[in-house]
């Protein structure tokens, strides 16, 4: 069994304190760089390996020293760069994060929430344009940073403690975690999904709870809302078809419609403007019953 990983070319120079190797031309394994040696990675890039590896026994090591040093990084280009260059650094904390959550690659994400926090936290404008910000060929992960920046800003706009809106910012970014363990035919996909692949999509709900839950870093209330967001108040929703939500899974849900209508298109629907999603929903609101007036109300007012 092979006892390596390859890691990403775009990542190797975050790697300070893990052993890198390269591959021999007879297949072997050699040491490049050991534990703790700096190498300037993109002086000269005709040098270089085609290929980096580390020992699958450095994995979780590995996770954890990416996620920290993105975290830098963040922390760095929030003053100094745009908002592509933070959104882009946002995407790579989520997709290691959603692509490794076994390995302890959520034990970061507090942390970059904190640093969003202080950096934006009370910047309406920035938030904003955070959202309207995209990242193209990573959709997914778009979807998780906007649906936080909005919930960040309905925090701010409702003057919720720095503890709730961490809270909330959390639960909003990790909203759909679930979905890393289903056919990505059926989560990225254009066309509409057959009820059999809606019936195996639905389950990303549950899926998400039972990850957080097992992670065991996280608020009870996180994968609480992370079970219900898409639960409606008038019992419509799903896994359970409940009409008694948690508020946190309340605003998730809420924001989550918006910025699915606003900002994701398919082949049988397109884009709506803010208005016209606002409106649509409003109907959901007050015909329907879907969703709480009040929270619709403020978050009217802080998206305007
Ligand atoms: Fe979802
Ligand atoms: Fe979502």
């Amino acid at each position: 069994m092979d006892d390596f990983i390859q890691v990403k070319e775009s990542q190797v120079h975050h790697y300070r304190n893990i052993p890198l190797y390269c591959k021999a031309d007879n297949g072997d394994y050699v040491l490049y760089k050991p534990k703790g040696k700096y190498i300037n990675f993109t002086q000269d890039k005709r040098n270089l390996p085609p290929q980096f590896f580390i020992q699958k026994q450095d994995s979780q090591t590995a996770v954890s020293e990416l996620q920290k040093s993105f975290n830098t990084h963040l922390k760095q280009c929030l003053n100094s760069k745009g908002l592509t260059k933070v959104k882009s650094i946002l995407c790579d904390v989520v997709t290691e994060a959603m692509s490794r959550p076994s390995e302890g690659s959520l034990k970061e994400l507090p942390e970059t929430i904190d640093i969003m926090f202080e950096g934006y936290g009370h910047n309406a404008q920035l938030l904003k344009k955070l959202t309207e910000t995209s990242s193209t060929d990573r959709s997914t992960m778009d979807h998780v940073i906007n649906t936080m920046a909005m919930a960040m800003l309905y925090c701010s706009h409702c003057n919720l403690s720095k503890e709730e809106t961490r809270k909330l910012s959390l639960a909003a970014l990790l909203h759909d975690i679930g979905k890393t363990k289903l056919d990505a035919n059926i989560v990225i996909t254009n066309r509409k999904l057959t009820d059999n692949e809606f019936e195996e999509y639905k389950t990303h709900a549950a899926i998400g709870h039972d990850l957080i839950k097992e992670a065991g870093t996280f608020d009870a209330s996180i994968a609480q809302a992370i079970l219900e967001h898409h639960e409606r108040l008038d019992g419509n929703g799903y896994p359970r078809g409940i009409a008694h939500i948690c508020f946190e899974a309340q605003l998730i849900g809420l924001i989550d419609s918006y910025e699915y209508l606003t900002h994701r298109s398919k082949v049988h629907r397109k884009i709506k403007s803010p208005f016209d999603t606002l409106n649509l929903i409003k109907h959901e609101v007050i015909i329907e019953g879907k969703f709480n007036r009040t929270i619709f109300k403020e978050l009217c007012t802080c998206l305007a």
